[in-house]
């Protein structure tokens, strides 16, 4: 049965812009019709990028988004990875098809695996069986094999492609840098076995800017859908991926992290009024897992 019977959409037109995708607290009220959770519940969630975001007290979700709380972690732990994972278990499983079932003999390759949605795609990929390759910088490599990583490639130390060419052809990529990535990493997938790319890194956005929404998304359309016959003739999936908010899956992820085989990755928590800082932080790169913003003091 839907969670959200009445389908509720909610407009974020409205300005200021709130930012933040990522929510974990307590449910204060329900509409009328919902019947899956109740005013006391403990829940976390992501919100979609068309509705106003969560750097606020209150937050207003549909039921759809909304799964309870992993019991084993605290609400700033639980707030770093509805975003990242929902992200990487959209290009995963929504785009390339992989499942619990489907992981296990897979050979999966991240490029950008030290950040947000690397970090959660190792952990969702390992708790379902694959085998997974790791590209990062080399002072990550203690943390990539904390989560699980098989096998790890320090792209600052030689060039990737060669670094690639040492290795077995993989069953998917998940490549959340794009540009040159993408030509390089698209010939060490396995042809005509099913094989998928999926990048993060589209001109999906840009477009829409450059061109307004009718003329961008023309534009958009035509590049995917070129790339995906391109790829399609040689025998290999092309797809992008795009988060998507998604109660149910953040209730299975739930039970991974209270199982002990998904864990929040957190490289900073930072007050409400350092907002300001921490995007300074994340503008530079570099990051390892993710920073979260803590809006209340759970000591109060
Ligand atoms: N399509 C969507 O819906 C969607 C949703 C969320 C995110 N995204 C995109 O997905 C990408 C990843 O997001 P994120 O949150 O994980 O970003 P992030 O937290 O900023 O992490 C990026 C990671 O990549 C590493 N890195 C940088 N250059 C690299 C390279 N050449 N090879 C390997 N690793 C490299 C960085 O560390 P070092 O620089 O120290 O190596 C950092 O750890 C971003 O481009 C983001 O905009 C898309």
């Amino acid at each position: 049965m839907s969670r959200d019977p009445l389908n509720v959409k909610m407009s974020g037109t409205e300005f200021p812009l709130t930012l933040g995708r990522d929510a974990s607290g307590t449910v204060m009220e329900c509409g009328l019709s919902v019947r899956y959770f109740k005013p006391g519940d403990q829940v976390w969630a992501a919100i979609p990028p068309w509705k106003q975001g969560t750097f606020a007290e209150f937050v207003v979700a549909s039921v759809n988004e909304v799964s309870l709380k992993p019991k084993s972690l605290s609400h700033t732990e639980a707030a770093s990875l509805p975003y990242a994972i929902l992200t990487a278990w959209a290009a995963l499983v929504n785009s390339c098809g992989l499942s619990k079932e489907k992981c296990p003999g897979k050979r999966v390759l991240i490029i950008g695996s030290s950040g947000g949605v690397g970090t959660a795609a190792i952990q969702l990929l390992k708790a379902w069986g694959a085998h997974v390759t790791a590209v990062c910088s080399g002072n990550a490599f203690t943390l990539m094999k904390d989560l699980g990583a098989d096998d790890m490639i320090d792209y600052t130390a030689a060039r990737l492609e060669e670094q690639l060419r040492t290795r077995e052809l993989f069953d998917t990529i998940l490549d959340n840098i794009g540009g040159t990535h993408e030509e390089l990493a698209l010939q060490f997938l396995k042809p005509w076995s099913g094989a998928s790319y999926v990048t993060l890194v589209t001109p999906f956005l840009y477009n829409n800017d450059q061109l307004g929404i009718a003329d961008g998304m023309m534009r958009t359309g035509v590049t995917l859908a070129s790339k995906v016959m391109k790829h399609y003739y040689k025998g290999i999936h092309y797809r992008w991926g795009f988060f998507a908010p998604n109660g149910p899956s953040l209730d299975e992820i739930g039970e991974l992290v209270d199982a002990g085989k998904i864990r929040p990755v957190i490289e900073n928590v930072v007050p409400f009024t350092d907002v300001p800082q921490a995007f300074k932080k994340l503008e530079a790169g570099h990051a390892r897992g993710k920073t979260v913003i803590q809006v209340v003091d759970p000591k109060k």
